[in-house]
């Protein structure tokens, strides 16, 4: 499979691509700005439909993970990051005949529900800041591709992300222990790498982070339906033998409809 993988030269997408490599997949990796690789790469901006239309040619699959920095206070260029960049990759998916989509979402997506709120896959994004609005928006757009262009599109809410053997995360911040809503990149590139294996689901979230996580979110179908549990953790952790059957565990509420 060619898989064409944006946000390249970002945090996670220094290792995101690792996981499609070991399995023989070629990845196109792209950028605004340049980076050092021995994979093809294309530094481009996706705010402009031209290159996205030119980097979806020859591609099988996509995984968006670009942003804009989460200290961007500007709305209008988070939106034209986020919002424009990914509406420009779908209508170029469209055109071009891809079917599979991953996009990088986060939980920050639904932070507008109230906090003791357990966050389910069925609900709609919520944002309650500009990060998340942005998030947000990529969500609505692919739900849309998906249902009125009949792409199949997983739209992963991640948690935060770090590298799990130094506990570093994107701005060289060293945690000093692990928390229940971390996860390492590879886990992540992994969970990517098995949404895009999966046959004809049309428009699916799932919830990515780490086993500790503490009931917060509804991780279960991830464990079942992607066979996937985080495998680069700080401390070896035991894989979870337990499958969670309760819908609403540790007394989170149920959200009002
Ligand atoms: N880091 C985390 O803790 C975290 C948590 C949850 C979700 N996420 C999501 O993971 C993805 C990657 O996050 P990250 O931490 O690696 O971010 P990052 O800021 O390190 O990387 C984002 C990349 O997007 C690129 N980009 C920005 N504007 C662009 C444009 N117009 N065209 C092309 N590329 C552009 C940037 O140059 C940058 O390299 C994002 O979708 C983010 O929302 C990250």
């Amino acid at each position: 499979m060619n898989v064409l993988l944006t946000g390249a030269a970002g945090f996670l997408g220094q290792k995101l691509h690792l996981p499609f490599l070991n399995r023989g997949h070629q990845v196109l990796r792209t950028d605004i700005v340049p980076i050092d690789c021995d994979e093809p790469f294309v530094q481009a901006d996706l705010s402009d439909p031209q290159a996205a239309k030119s980097l979806t040619q020859g591609v099988d699959a996509m995984v968006i993970a670009h942003m804009s920095p989460k200290n961007e206070q500007d709305p209008s260029r988070v939106f034209t990051t986020m919002g424009v960049g990914t509406i420009n990759l779908f209508q170029a998916a469209a055109d071009a005949g891809i079917r599979k989509v991953c996009l990088i979402s986060s939980v920050d997506a639904v932070r507008g529900y109230p906090k003791d709120t357990r966050r389910m896959r069925s609900f709609p994004p919520k944002a309650d800041e500009l990060y998340g609005l942005g998030k947000a928006s990529q969500e609505h757009i692919a739900e849309y591709y998906a249902r009125l262009h009949g792409l199949e599109v997983t739209v992963l809410r991640i948690g935060y992300v770090i590298d799990a053997t130094t506990l570093t995360n994107k701005y060289d911040v060293v945690e000093k222990s692990f928390a229940p809503n971390m996860v390492d990149r590879l886990d992540v590139g992994e969970a990517c790498a098995r949404c895009l294996q999966r046959k004809g689901k049309g428009y699916e979230v799932f919830y990515v982070l780490g086993i500790r996580e503490n009931g917060r979110f509804e991780v279960e179908p991830t464990w079942e339906a992607l066979d996937w549990h985080p495998q680069h953790l700080a401390k070896p952790t035991p894989m979870p033998q337990i499958r969670v059957k309760a819908k609403n565990p540790k007394g989170f509420a149920q959200p009002a409809t």
